[in-house]
């Protein structure tokens, strides 16, 4: 293509997917992909596709707007100055964490932005440059010495299901007077929002937000997986851990619920929190919260806090009835409010940094309504799940069962409590997961859905595969279902000669990008030194599950490469509870 082709070629770019087919020695191909579109507002993902060469000290992304675009906000990137100042160019560098690049990967970053009248366009190539000078030294990339090891014929479920429970633990924000994680401490005493304790929670994965949305989901599938599977949670002896664990969280949604038509979702500033490389404990900015309300509405996050504090219900109840009396009524008194508030004041959640917003609610109401049915028995809720999911439209397949998507999580249940058809449905989403669907699967057999975490989304299905294998009147239909949940856990537990349960197997992951575990205990310093250090952390995180390998089964144990080593507290949730459920079909014991 000439200069000049090119040069039209690059103003004749589409809204909707602005490629840049034009890049002379530009280093990758980069688009501005837009997804959602409100009135004032729209989010989208800037990919740059198949880096050239490699980038081992970071990179600068340039991009020219046709008007200057409002309070535009990329994840993961920090913002640097034009330096001509220009204000329809937008420059950002790598946050550190991901500056190194090499070749042939891709960059995905997620933003989101205002806009008024019409969407600004991109003009131009996005350019993505390599910086040449050593920022920060970076280890060598360790490989997983994939299929050297023999398969293990079984595995210790009851050993898995403490350990993801106590990576929870790990995971506990405010004041910890039971704590014994030994390296952690109590820390974010002074959480508020408008004058209101908001100290608790989990933290959101390897960094120290409170995300509600991702928290709650959590709680939804753990509960499901403690209440259906309690057999398992018994026989592990961890039923009543399992529930101390999950009020951590449950306290904390509750403190969220600030007033009857006001919830909190977020506690901390992602930009000075992954600018952050440290002990929580030592944490010194300051955290502000946000809330979703009757004029600001999310009804995502505040039906899936109803789904949570319902479904919790029922675990602690399971659990010990005469214990947890009071606190059952307290949870479904706020989740019964929190549906009201959800379902009178219908909104989509766009959060303030755009983080977890990319996802539409008629799934959580009707999966909220699901929950308070099951936890009350009142009949009311159940036509309340049936109307939504007509009113929504929630049948057919779905991209994950996993924090944005319960479309998959509402049919399996209304399977089990109205009538099959709903699993028609459900086989739909099973079909597309199993070989033979629209997934790939990687050569040792990971139904491969990104590669951004893609362990939580195979075990998010097979979470589902397990609970609908019951529900199925066709005996080979159950059995290959089963099968097919068993091979996507047991890729996890190690089949491929490594596990990617930290503490768990053989061969587990010792660098997760994690800042509390990366951190040696005090008064050795911890900052972005000990990011960049080539060791593995300098604490076990037992129990937390690593966000997988590449789509060639490669593993790599490495702090930097977040799309593959961080942890979540979403990619535990439905793998604990899939895990759950294959114990709950072994002959106890049997397995191991
Ligand atoms: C939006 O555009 C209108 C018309 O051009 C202008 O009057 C208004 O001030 C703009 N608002 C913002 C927030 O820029
Ligand atoms: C739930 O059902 C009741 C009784 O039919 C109805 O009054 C209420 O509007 C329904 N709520 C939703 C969110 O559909
Ligand atoms: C059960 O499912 C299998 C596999 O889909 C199918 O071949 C078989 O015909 C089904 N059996 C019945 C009785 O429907
Ligand atoms: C996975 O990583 C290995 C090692 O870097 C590389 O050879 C392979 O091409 C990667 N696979 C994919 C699909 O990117
Ligand atoms: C779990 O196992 C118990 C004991 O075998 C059984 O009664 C129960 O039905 C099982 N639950 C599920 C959901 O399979």
């Amino acid at each position: 293509m000439s200069a000049l082709q090119c040069l039209l070629a690059c103003f004749m770019l589409s809204l909707i997917a602005l490629k840049s087919p034009c890049l002379g020695t530009g280093s990758a191909s980069c688009s501005l992909q837009i997804g959602k579109v409100w009135l004032h507002t729209y989010t989208g993902v800037i990919v740059c596709n198949d880096v050239t060469e490699d980038m081992l000290y970071g990179w600068t992304l340039t991009i020219r707007f046709g008007k200057a675009p409002l309070n535009l906000l990329l994840w993961n990137v920090v913002e640097i100055e034009d330096p001509n100042n220009d204000p329809l160019v937008k420059m950002y560098e790598d946050n550190k964490y991901n500056a190194k690049l090499l070749s042939g990967e891709s960059l995905y970053i997620p933003f989101k932005s205002d806009y008024n009248g019409s969407l600004p366009e991109v003009q131009g190539e996005i350019t993505l440059t390599k910086k040449i000078t050593p920022g920060i030294t970076t280890p060598a990339a360790t490989v997983a010495p994939t299929g050297t090891t023999q398969k293990p014929t079984n595995y210790d479920y009851n050993d898995v299901l403490k350990k993801s429970i106590r990576f929870y633990d790990a995971q506990r924000s405010g004041l910890l007077p039971d704590n014994d994680i030994p390296w952690r401490e109590s820390c974010f005493l002074d959480d508020t929002c408008f004058g209101h304790d908001l100290t608790g929670g989990w933290h959101d994965a390897g960094d120290f937000l409170k995300f509600s949305y991702p928290m709650a989901f959590s709680v939804t599938v753990l509960s499901w997986g403690i209440v259906d599977y309690y057999d398992a949670y018994v026989a592990a002896g961890e039923a009543e851990h399992a529930v101390k664990s999950l009020k951590w969280a449950t306290d904390y949604l509750i403190k969220c619920h600030i007033a009857k038509y006001e919830f909190v979702y977020q506690v901390g500033n992602p930009g000075d929190d992954h600018l952050y490389w440290g002990r929580p404990e030592d944490f010194t900015g300051i955290r502000p919260c946000y809330t979703i309300t009757a004029s600001n509405p999310g009804s995502e996050v505040v039906g899936e806090a109803a789904a949570a504090l319902a479904a919790a219900a029922l675990a602690f109840d399971k659990v010990d009835s005469v214990l947890y009396k009071d606190y059952v009524i307290l949870l479904i008194t706020h989740a019964k409010e929190l549906f009201e508030f959800a379902t009178e004041y219908r909104g989509e959640y766009v959060s303030v940094d755009g983080y977890y917003s990319a996802s539409t609610f008629g799934d959580e109401l009707a999966w909220a309504a699901i929950w308070l049915y099951r936890a009350t028995n009142e009949q009311v809720y159940l036509d309340n799940a049936t109307a939504l999911y007509t009113e929504y439209n929630l049948k057919g397949s779905s991209y994950s069962f996993a924090w944005a998507h319960k479309k998959t999580g509402v049919q399996a249940l209304l399977c089990k409590l109205v009538d099959f058809s709903y699993c028609v449905q459900v086989d739909k989403f099973i079909t597309n997961y199993r070989p033979g669907g629209v997934l790939t699967y990687t050569p040792k057999g990971l139904a491969y859905r990104s590669p951004w975490a893609p362990l939580r989304y195979a075990a998010g299905a097979a979470f589902i595969a397990l609970y609908v294998a019951d529900l199925q009147t066709n005996a080979t239909v159950a059995a290959e279902y089963k099968a097919w949940a068993k091979s996507q856990i047991h890729y996890i537990l190690g089949d491929t000669g490594r596990s990617y349960v930290i503490g768990f197997g053989v061969n587990f992951p010792t660098r997760p990008h994690h800042r509390a575990s990366s951190c040696p205990l005090p008064p050795e310093a911890c900052n972005w030194g000990t990011f960049s250090d080539p060791g593995p952390n300098s604490n076990v995180l037992e129990g937390a599950l690593v966000g997988g390998p590449n789509a060639t089964d490669v593993y790599f144990d490495d702090r930097e490469n977040y799309y593959q080593s961080e942890v979540a507290c979403d990619y535990n949730a439905a793998f604990q509870s899939a895990v759950a459920g294959e114990f709950n079909m072994t002959e106890f014991h049997s397995n191991f």
